[in-house]
């Protein structure tokens, strides 16, 4: 199969994991190891658009990430707050549309004034969505769009009857198609919380390779991964067997 023929999904996820990992190899702090992969994410992001992926969801901080020491959490949101604006300028000339996911609260004042004005600035744009889940947990997504829902049959916005994955889906802190292809970083096997409802038949990629390595050529190799699954949403593709 040639290079260009490959499908690439419509919706990638990634768990940017590794990144402490990586600067202790090199001996360098917890921080710098999250400086380099916040790098790494603005020039990967722009390629995983250009290669044709339209919906990007990145793991940025999980609603459990809270636990961490308070000199790495205050690094990581000062990182968010500073990171997020430029982001937002290199992607409102390609027309990507920045969106956030997860609960508000406890994160700082700051962070959300970024967050607000970066989703201000680019909701207009139309071509890709780049999904940031930051103070992100999928159980946690689930349980308020639970409380949503109730609130709204209360209210008679909505019946009862009519809910279904569709209308389901409309509640997720994001109305998104569903994830096809996912991948963590690092070599753990696990989700950790993320995105339980759009993962239900994503392909799952785990590279060893550090979030701050996981470069063009590594994103290369797992849409080559990808294309040789064989993805059958509880179906049997009959192309493939012998009837
Ligand atoms: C992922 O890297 C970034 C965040 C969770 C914010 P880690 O900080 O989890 O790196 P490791 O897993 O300790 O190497
Ligand atoms: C998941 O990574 C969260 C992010 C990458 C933002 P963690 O490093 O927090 O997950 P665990 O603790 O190894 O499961
Ligand atoms: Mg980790």
């Amino acid at each position: 199969m040639t290079k260009d023929k490959l499908k690439i999904p419509n919706h990638v996820a990634i768990i940017l994991d590794g990144n402490g990992r990586w600067a202790q190899e090199k001996n360098m702090t917890r921080s710098e190891g999250h400086w380099h992969g916040f790098n790494n994410l603005e020039t990967l992001s722009d390629y995983i658009f250009e290669k044709g992926v339209k919906i990007l969801s990145v793991y940025a901080f999980s609603t459990e990430n809270f636990k961490r020491s308070k000199t790495e959490v205050n690094y990581l949101m000062h990182l968010f707050s500073e990171g997020f604006k430029r982001y937002s300028k290199r992607l409102a000339k390609k027309n990507v549309k920045i969106v956030f996911s997860g609960r508000r609260d406890p994160l700082p004042k700051k962070v959300l004034k970024i967050m607000d004005k970066v989703t201000e600035d680019t909701k207009n744009n139309t071509d890709c969505i780049f999904n940031i889940c930051v103070n992100y947990g999928g159980q946690y997504e689930i349980l308020d769009a639970v409380k949503k829902v109730v609130n709204d049959i209360k209210e008679d916005k909505i019946k009862e009857e009519d809910l279904d994955l569709d209308m389901l889906n409309h509640y997720m802190y994001q109305d998104l198609a569903p994830v096809d292809l996912m991948i963590r970083t690092s070599g753990e096997h696990r989700l950790s919380n993320f995105l339980l409802w759009q993962n239900a038949y994503a392909e799952f990629y785990f590279p060893k390779t550090y979030f701050p390595a996981f470069d063009e050529k590594e994103f290369d190799k797992a849409i080559v991964e990808y294309n040789q699954r064989n993805r059958r949403f509880g179906g049997i593709n009959y192309e493939n067997e012998n009837s």
